[in-house]
């Protein structure tokens, strides 16, 4: 059984993630985000695209104002780059900034209407209250056989100075630790599973990255 802790229980009064990140993207805050994630990213999609064999399709999941996507665009071999958000103003500002494929809903409740060789995620899935479930979609709906998912969380448990995070904005956030993130993946069905502390320093903990492949039946 996976413990969850959350910091912030959903309650009456939480403002959803989604209205958060519309306001920063109205006050250009996604531009200070991208920066700030960089690093770790970086890492992320190195980890990840040493896997791929062109042509690889993607898809970045809360991919905020879509600079993953444009990068990931970049790539040899990458024939198609798509980005999902729930944020109305970070998908327009993916819209203005890029010409690429950008859908606005709400996860869990939508799914492409095809499968990707590669699903990245940086600072998405502990916003959902079940982010074990939507893992599991990600697995069995959106990822072809073989391909690969790569995820990153700063909130996590062993990162003490997210801790305040989810009272600070107001927003609810799921609290699990590296072990139970490792062990949500293989439930989830994902195989050869690496976890990693990317962009680590004298002063951060490092962005808790997972990778896992999804088997060939
Ligand atoms: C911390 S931001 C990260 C954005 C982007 N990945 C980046 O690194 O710049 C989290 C993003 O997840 C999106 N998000 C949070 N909860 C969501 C949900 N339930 N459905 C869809 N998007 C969601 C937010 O709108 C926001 O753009």
């Amino acid at each position: 059984m996976f413990k969850e802790r959350p910091t912030s229980p959903t309650i009456m009064g939480t403002r959803s993630a989604t209205d958060l990140f519309s306001e920063w993207a109205m006050k250009n805050k996604d531009e200070g985000m991208e920066r700030g994630h960089a690093a770790s990213v970086t890492e992320m999609l190195d980890m990840s695209l040493a896997q791929m064999k062109a042509p690889f399709s993607a898809i970045d999941v809360g991919c905020g104002n879509g600079w993953v996507c444009r990068a990931l665009e970049q790539i040899e071999g990458c024939a198609k780059a798509v980005g999902v958000d729930g944020s109305e103003a970070m998908i327009n500002k993916a819209r203005t900034l890029g010409e690429g494929e950008f859908h606005l809903a709400t996860l869990p409740g939508w799914k492409p209407t095809e499968r990707f060789d590669l699903i990245h995620s940086m600072e998405f899935l502990y916003y959902l209250t079940d982010p074990i479930s939507m893992l599991k979609l990600l697995h069995d709906e959106w990822l072809n056989e073989g391909g690969v998912l790569v995820a990153g969380v700063d909130h996590y448990l062993e990162n003490e100075d997210s801790h305040g995070w989810p009272s600070a904005l107001n927003v609810h956030m799921t609290m699990m630790s590296e072990d139970e993130w490792g062990r949500a993946m293989e439930s989830a069905g994902f195989v050869d599973v690496v976890m990693h502390r990317a962009a680590a320093s004298d002063s951060f903990v490092g962005t808790l990255v997972m990778m896992g492949k999804k088997q060939v039946a």
